[in-house]
């Protein structure tokens, strides 16, 4: 078990140390949440610490914490609405590069940094490479005020949708934005981008975490115990 775990760090450390270093001097980088990025973070900070002069734009309040404590220079998308390189972990990557992210809670303002980048790196272990997207949850961050005709409309659409509860707090996950997350489990998402598109419609859901409209942009580096594998939208089979 502890050999398992070591293995899948060791991945998730080749995958954010390669994308540390596709940063170059003077860029604007997005930078993602969770435990793959964590590593990006990590080897930035190296990086800074060696001269390299970046300023980044932290997706979640644990980001901001993380890069404030590896020296790594904030900025805002007020300051730098064009960001030049994102990166940013996945929960599932599907063959075509769509992704269902949202693990952590943090889609929103990933998705805002995402849109916003010329270029979006994805930063994986192979174990969340899957041939169609669904087995994770879809995470949906929902407006308080609307719950309860929100999770009407998502049963609606053929899912159970269960509103997140936190571990160390009483109650519902409570966002970095103030709002609760709905987990949906769909037996099958047939049509990814139609169903992002259906969830952004439903009044009082702010964002899910499907992310189906950056595939162009997109570079997925997925890590391995012996080596790394990069695919971009070039290597996507129509
Ligand atoms: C944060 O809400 C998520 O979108 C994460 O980026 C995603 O869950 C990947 O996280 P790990 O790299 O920790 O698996």
């Amino acid at each position: 078990m502890e050999k398992k775990a070591e293995t899948l760090t060791a991945a998730k450390r080749a995958a954010g140390y390669r994308a540390a270093e596709m940063v170059e001097e003077g860029m604007v980088v997005g930078l993602g949440t969770g435990s793959t990025v964590y590593f990006t973070i990590e080897r930035l900070s190296e990086r800074v610490r060696d001269g390299l002069r970046i300023a980044a734009i932290p997706t979640s309040f644990q980001t901001a914490l993380r890069a404030k404590e590896a020296h790594i220079p904030l900025t805002t998308l007020d300051d730098n609405p064009v960001i030049d390189i994102a990166i940013d972990g996945a929960d599932e990557v599907d063959p075509k590069l769509r992704l269902i992210k949202g693990r952590g809670a943090a889609h929103l303002r990933e998705k805002c940094v995402a849109a916003a980048a010329k270029h979006f790196v994805v930063v994986v272990d192979e174990q969340k490479m899957v041939k169609k997207l669904g087995v994770a949850a879809v995470p949906v961050e929902v407006l308080p005020f609307a719950i309860t005709p929100v999770l009407g409309q998502l049963s609606g659409l053929g899912c159970v949708p269960i509103v997140r509860e936190a571990v160390k707090k009483d109650g519902p996950v409570i966002t970095d934005n103030g709002n609760f997350v709905v987990d949906c489990r769909f037996r099958e998402i047939k049509n990814p981008e139609k169903l992002e598109a259906v969830l952004a419609s439903i009044p009082g859901i702010i964002e899910s975490g499907l992310f189906c409209g950056f595939t162009k942009k997109t570079t997925v580096i997925i890590g391995g115990l012996k080596k790394v594998k990069i695919i971009s939208s070039a290597d996507i089979v129509a």
